[in-house]
């Protein structure tokens, strides 16, 4: 029902989300290593979310018969020159996998799989978020810049964040 074009497209993005995974929990370290425990649950959250991203399309490709081949994950970076560098590079990772999932889009879409397409609406939604909350953190701790009691603020606020997991299908 897939074809191997696409269903290498999935399995890439599967590591792809896992990377992403595995790149969050290295941002939730350094933050934890400074005691901004907030922030760092923060990037806890999302390297989950991440992972629930990479189940998803598992499921999928298993339902419509594809190979399920694992990638390798390569090592995130682990150290960043500053607070806001870090939220920068949260935005950039996440501009990088939009595209990739809008290529997957594309592709599907020139095979006529509307059933790829479909299932990876709920993706091309979840990027809009994904990218919408990254640009707004950015926008935030560049105001805390240089400021104790306002980073203070922003540690907490972050340390707010509870992992919800969604039916995985
Ligand atoms: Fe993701
Ligand atoms: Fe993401």
């Amino acid at each position: 029902m897939i074809s191997e074009k696409i269903a290498q497209l999935l399995n890439d993005q599967i590591t792809k989300e896992q990377y992403a995974a595995q790149y969050y929990l290295s941002m939730s370290a350094w933050f934890f290593a400074q005691d901004l425990d907030g922030i760092a649950n923060y990037f806890r959250v999302q390297s989950k979310e991440e992972l629930m991203h990479a189940d998803k399309m598992f499921n999928y490709l298993n339902d419509v018969g594809g190979e399920i081949i694992m990638g390798e994950i390569s090592k995130p970076p682990h150290q960043f020159a500053s607070h806001t560098e870090v939220f920068e590079k949260a935005l950039e990772h996440e501009k990088t996998v939009t595209r990739s999932i809008f290529n997957i889009v594309k592709n599907a879409n020139e095979e006529g799989d509307f059933a790829t397409v479909s299932f990876l609406q709920w993706f091309i939604n979840e990027q809009v978020e994904e990218e919408a909350s990254a640009s707004q953190l950015v926008t935030k701790i560049k105001m805390v810049h240089g400021n104790p009691s306002a980073l203070y603020l922003f540690d907490q606020e972050l340390g707010q964040r509870v992992f919800v997991a969604d039916p995985v299908k």
